[in-house]
């Protein structure tokens, strides 16, 4: 048993997505969110910047007495997750490994399409855990990098998101995938644009996928809160951008759950 809360971090806004769906499979737990909307977004940087932004987060987390991290994002998933499990004394999980073991579960045949950031895309990271569970499964990668923006501009159900969603999928589509897994925090807010051009694939959220692993690790671990009360959300950002506002009531309401400026 713990009061301690679950760290979640993500380079900014996307995360919160994760942070909903931890919050609803787990409501008495209490919450701490860093989104780093002053640096977002990471998805083009260096592997050493994530690291270093994402190791600086960590520091933040672990000061405020984390039982656990969950790196929301994909791109800080996909670079600093190995770097921070050996550099923290908490459980660390990424959203990579939970959306590899969905997709794996989940696809019947033919590839698994990946959809991501261009630094999670080039790291690979999917590849290797995929192939880690299925070692012969066909993995065909794409980045979406306009997803990202659409989705910060509120333009997730438009023709241009639809537009967008053929150009990224077209390819793979013809290549047999019926499996794609949404490998950034963003894309979960375009899967009715991705559903109305390609009703018949089957998209991986991989948020949903990780609140659950956050469960069996508080079980396996007696780690969770045991409480009839809700817990707390404390939601931070490094700058209060107005997407991240307007995410933040879409999500966690106008009342509940004070968003807070933080620099770290
Ligand atoms: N959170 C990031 C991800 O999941 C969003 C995009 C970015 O920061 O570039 O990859």
């Amino acid at each position: 048993m713990s009061e301690r809360p679950i760290g979640i971090f993500d380079s900014g806004i996307g995360g919160l997505t994760v942070c909903r769906a931890v919050r609803d499979l787990l409501p008495s737990e209490n919450i701490v969110y860093f989104g780093d909307t002053a640096r977002f977004p990471y998805g083009t940087r260096s592997q050493d910047t994530i690291i270093r932004y994402s190791r600086e987060i960590t520091e933040y987390l672990t000061s405020r007495n984390v039982k656990m991290i969950v790196i929301a994002c994909n791109t800080a998933s996909a670079a600093a997750l190995e770097t921070l499990r050996t550099e923290c004394s908490v459980p660390v999980i990424g959203v990579i490994e939970a959306g590899a073991r969905a997709a794996c579960a989940r696809s019947q045949n033919g590839p698994i399409g990946v959809i991501g950031t261009r630094a999670t895309v080039n790291s690979g990271s999917y590849v290797k855990a995929i192939r880690r569970i299925r070692p012969d499964s066909a993995v065909i990668q794409q980045q979406a990098t306009l997803f990202v923006s659409l989705a910060e501009e509120g333009l997730t159900q438009t023709e241009i998101a639809r537009l967008a969603a053929r150009e990224y999928l077209e390819g793979m589509y013809g290549s047999g995938v019926r499996t794609l897994i949404l490998g950034c925090t963003h894309f979960p807010l375009l899967k009715k644009s991705i559903k109305t051009v390609y009703p018949d694939i089957d998209l991986v959220d991989t948020g949903e996928e990780i609140a659950h692993e956050v469960s069996s690790i508080l079980q396996e671990r007696q780690i969770f809160r045991n409480s009839d009360e809700p817990g707390t959300v404390e939601l931070y950002a490094s700058d209060l951008t107005e997407s991240m506002q307007l995410l933040k009531e879409k999500f966690f309401g106008i009342n509940t759950a004070r968003l807070t400026k933080l620099v770290i």
